[in-house]
């Protein structure tokens, strides 16, 4: 399945992944209202995209999307789950229930991390954060990502990009 760049118009779809990744666990934990009036859920995908945001959709045949993963910096005081710096991205995944299992989820990691390795910016790490129990840790662990710290029940997961170049 094609994976293409995340543009302005993928807003909407990227708030519907934000929300399968904080629903992860199958259980309906939040609504899509909920996370829109959330401050914190909010931060990940309000105003797509600012500057220095990038991100990839896979979409079938027909142009549907069906799975993205974005990355973008937060600061120090309105930090994301997975922060460990204000310049380093903190990357969101996930791919609509009917399609998982067939490998776009992995895809996905692999064409944000070459997107990654060349931004302009100087984006040397990806981090991220991975619920205690959310099996998506071995996909992190297999493509690079090692434990850098612990945020309640979740790891925060860190990537040194390979091939940045410069
Ligand atoms: C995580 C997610 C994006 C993976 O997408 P996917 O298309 O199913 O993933 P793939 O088919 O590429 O599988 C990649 C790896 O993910 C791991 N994995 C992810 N979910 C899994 C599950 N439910 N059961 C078993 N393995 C799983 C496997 O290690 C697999 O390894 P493999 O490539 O050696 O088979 C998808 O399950 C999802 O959207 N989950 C809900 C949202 C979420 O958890 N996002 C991440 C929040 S940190």
């Amino acid at each position: 399945m094609p994976v293409r760049p995340a543009t302005a118009h993928d807003a909407g779809f990227l708030r519907r992944i934000l929300q399968e990744a904080y629903n992860w666990n199958g259980e309906q934990r939040f609504t899509a209202e909920q996370l829109a009036a959330d401050p914190h859920a909010a931060r990940y995908v309000a105003d797509w995209p600012r500057g220095g945001d990038f991100g990839v959709v896979a979409e079938t045949g027909d142009g549907e999307p069906v799975g993205a993963a974005w990355a973008r910096c937060l600061p120090e005081d309105r930090p994301g789950y997975g922060f460990v710096a204000a310049d380093v991205p903190e990357l969101t995944l996930g791919v609509l229930p009917a399609h998982r299992g067939r490998g776009l989820g992995r895809s996905l990691m692999e064409a944000l991390i070459r997107a990654a390795a060349e931004q302009d910016g100087p984006v040397t790490r990806l981090s991220l954060s991975v619920e205690d129990g959310n099996p998506a840790a071995r996909l992190y662990t297999s493509l690079g990502f090692v434990r850098a710290g612990r945020e309640g029940g979740s790891d925060t997961m860190v990537l040194d990009v390979p091939g940045r170049r410069g």
